[in-house]
């Protein structure tokens, strides 16, 4: 059996191939709210790196406040067009500066005004300021790169337990359970 990172790999390059959707490195994210309750949203996943899967987003959104006080998180792929679901569960670590401004500053120049100028979470009162604001921020930094605001950070999930499942045509789906056991994966299958 492969290690799971690269089956993530192979089977990712696969639907890429594949597929119309115009986001497929959304995964759907939860963290452990701040209330005990789960809490799900969609981000996407910016890549891998060795064993570890990277997300970004504001450190003083929801997520941010949720992950700061509990790290253990999970992430749930599903790729439409060559049906595959891959569960993740992990423990999420604050990546430093260097990454959160990398990727902020690949994000398109639309994302990083939004970024900037909206408080995400924060509640809205009056849009046609947060208009102004987005507006006046673009011209003030014509013709220059915008700045990676403090609060945007990148993350790295660390899995311990990685799971597909693999629809079939077949009567039943497959399902590969690989689980991070001193230090290395152990691997089983699952009923489906
Ligand atoms: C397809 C898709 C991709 C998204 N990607 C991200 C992302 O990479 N980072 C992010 O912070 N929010 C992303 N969002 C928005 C989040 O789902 C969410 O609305 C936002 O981050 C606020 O979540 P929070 O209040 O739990 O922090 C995405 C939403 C969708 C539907």
């Amino acid at each position: 059996m492969k290690e799971p990172i690269s089956l993530f790999r192979q089977l990712f390059e696969e639907e890429l191939k594949v597929t119309p959707v115009k986001i497929p490195s959304a995964c759907c994210f939860t963290s452990i709210g701040l209330d005990g309750f789960p809490n799900s949203r969609f981000v996407s996943c910016k890549e891998i790196i060795g064993n570890s899967f990277i997300i970004t987003g504001s450190k003083t959104a929801r997520k941010g406040q949720e992950v700061e006080k509990n790290n253990k998180v999970s992430l749930a792929f599903w790729w439409t067009s060559t049906h595959v679901q891959v569960r993740i569960q992990g423990v999420i670590e604050e990546l430093d500066s260097s990454y959160s401004h990398r990727y902020f500053q690949e994000r398109n120049r639309e994302s990083q005004a939004v970024s900037i100028v909206s408080a995400q979470g924060e509640g809205l009162q009056d849009l046609a300021e947060l208009e102004e604001a987005y507006t006046a921020l673009l011209q003030q930094y014509e013709g220059k790169a915008l700045p990676t605001p403090a609060s945007f950070a990148a993350w790295v999930v660390q899995p311990f337990r990685i799971e597909f499942l693999l629809f079939s045509e077949a009567r039943f789906h497959e399902r590969i359970l690989f689980e991070w056991e001193n230090g290395a994966w152990s691997s089983s299958k699952l009923k489906p």
